[in-house]
């Protein structure tokens, strides 16, 4: 889909379709919904005096123009009540009137942002407007090869700015949406690859192509590299798979040489079958997820360049499958991770946490100003918060903090729960330092604990995207399956850093 921003009046705009938004408690259309009125003889007018149309959230309806528009339609959609209009509405609002106008087969629209007077501005509408547009639209259809599978995809989408003052702005927010979306594309593309075409060595090459693409440095560490680096736990996780596990690094440097990076840490098991503690077959189809947070990473290391966001960011994603073998690592087994901490297996399937230890500890070697992991890491945590919720569990108040107004801004919400010291007697093990699980009780927070014991003494931060990385229903802008969860929250936290940091140097 292109985007484009275009200086001009929607009222002589020629396109297939016209979109202008309208406020449920308005009795007549304002903005730009108004101009098209009084140029069609009050239709629109009439189809809110009707009742035929009443602006309620996601809403829509069409009317044809008949020859008083160069535009043959014009589709009004609802924007709500105007006291409870927000971004996260509008994304919903655009997400959803363009699957509408996809359905109708109609592949250009037009649309003007201006819905009357407005608390937000004009950069974080367009931003939210073209951000629902482009999230709400994705399909994954690699895979589909009947014809009855094709569907027409809309080709052009343009904002029509009439107020010349804000042309600027609009641009800036739609380009910026762009750049996060299909970077949430692109972190979805890997998510929906079935294991079978996203083994580690695959995502690693996944990762190059974007490094490439982004002038990014890039390493990958196989086996044996890993080994030299005593990273036992991620490798103990790995026996039982044929396909060699990888330490992916990528590095952006939008930074000055001396300023020290925030590093994320991206879960990267492309298919988690439990390994020799295996999982319940129904579902585990599932487990293909099992990569969201590294994928969220690579995601928004593309964004974080694309953006020239004024920071280093590295980021690090161990990357493996976790199967049962005959070499796989067993329940009793204990692993010696690279940071030296013993881990007794209690059982294979708390693998992320394994793999995770020693990418945390890998991540020290960057003396990092902040370490932020991402993990579909525990069930528990979805029973703790639901299918939608990220939980937030971490070392530093300051950093949570950022996160948490990221979440505000962009809808990716987190939840936090406590990392509860008592706790820790959980995963105490009889025979080594510790053990991989604490039990079902509180699950989340015991499988926190264990991370925080290799991030050192860095700010650190661990989300647990367990719920919200791959959805079973749709929701307003996230079609159902993999979401993307973390790429737009790390963009705009890294935003919003860069800018305080210029701030106050
Ligand atoms: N990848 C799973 C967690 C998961 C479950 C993610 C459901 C998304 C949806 C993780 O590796 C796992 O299996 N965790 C176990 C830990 C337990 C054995 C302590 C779990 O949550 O059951
Ligand atoms: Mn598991
Ligand atoms: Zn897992």
């Amino acid at each position: 889909m292109n985007i484009t921003v275009k200086t001009g009046s929607l009222t002589n705009f020629d396109c297939e379709i016209l979109l202008v938004g309208h406020f449920e408690d308005n009795q007549m259309p304002e903005g730009t919904a108004r101009l098209l009125d009084e140029k069609c003889n009050g239709l629109i007018t009439e189809l809110i005096e009707q009742r035929d149309f009443e602006g309620k959230l996601y809403s829509s309806s069409v009317v044809y123009t008949r020859g008083l528009l160069r535009s043959r339609r014009i589709m009004i959609t609802g924007l709500g009540k105007k006291k409870e209009f927000n971004l996260e509405k509008l994304r919903g609002v655009f997400s959803k009137a363009c699957q509408k106008i996809r359905d109708l087969s109609i592949t250009q629209l037009a649309t003007s942002l201006d819905f009357g007077e407005s608390e937000f501005s004009i950069r974080e509408t367009a931003q939210a407007a073209v951000e629902g547009a482009m999230l709400g639209l994705y399909r994954f259809t690699p895979y589909k090869t009947l014809e009855e599978d094709e569907k027409g995809e809309i080709s052009e989408f343009t904002i029509v700015e009439s107020r010349p003052g804000l042309l600027e702005d609009v641009k800036d927010g739609a380009k910026t949406a762009e750049i996060i979306s299909r970077a949430v594309y692109c972190a979805r593309d890997l998510v929906s690859t079935p294991s079978n075409d996203m083994t580690p060595t695959i995502l690693a090459d996944r990762a190059g192509d974007v490094a490439k693409e982004g002038n990014l440095k890039f390493e990958v560490l196989n086996e044996a590299a890993m080994k030299e680096l005593g990273m036992n736990a991620l490798l103990g996780v790995a026996r039982g798979s044929a396909e060699e596990a990888k330490l992916i690094i990528l590095e952006y440097n939008g930074g000055s040489k001396n300023d020290k990076p925030v590093v994320l840490v991206g879960k990267g098991v492309t298919f988690d079958s439990g390994g020799i503690s295996i999982k319940p077959s129904e579902k585990m189809d599932e487990m293909k997820s099992d990569m969201s947070g590294g994928a969220a990473v690579i995601g928004t290391i593309k964004a974080a360049a694309e953006l020239k966001i004024p920071l280093n960011v590295v980021g690090i994603i161990p990357a493996t499958e976790n199967l049962p073998g005959g070499k796989a690592y067993k329940p009793g087994d204990v692993l010696k991770s690279m940071s030296g901490i013993t881990i007794e297996i209690k059982n294979t399937d708390a693998e992320g946490r394994l793999i995770l230890a020693d990418a945390l500890t890998f991540a020290g070697k960057y003396k990092p100003a902040a370490i932020i992991d991402l993990a579909t890491l525990t069930g528990a945590c979805v029973i703790a918060l639901g299918d939608y919720l990220t939980g937030m569990l971490g070392t530093d108040s300051d950093l949570k903090e950022k996160i948490h107004s990221a979440s505000d801004a962009t809808g990716e919400t987190v939840w936090e729960l406590p990392l509860w010291h008592e706790y820790d007697e959980l995963i105490k093990s009889d025979v080594a330092d510790i053990k991989n699980t604490g039990g079902r009780a509180g699950g989340t927070i015991t499988a926190a604990l264990l991370l925080k014991r290799f991030a050192g003494d860095y700010p650190w931060v661990h989300l647990d995207i367990a719920g919200p990385a791959l959805l079973l229903k749709d929701k307003p802008y996230i079609p159902k399956g993999a979401s993307g969860v973390g790429v737009r929250l790390l963009v705009q936290f890294l935003m919003d850093r860069s800018q305080s940091s210029n701030a106050n140097p």
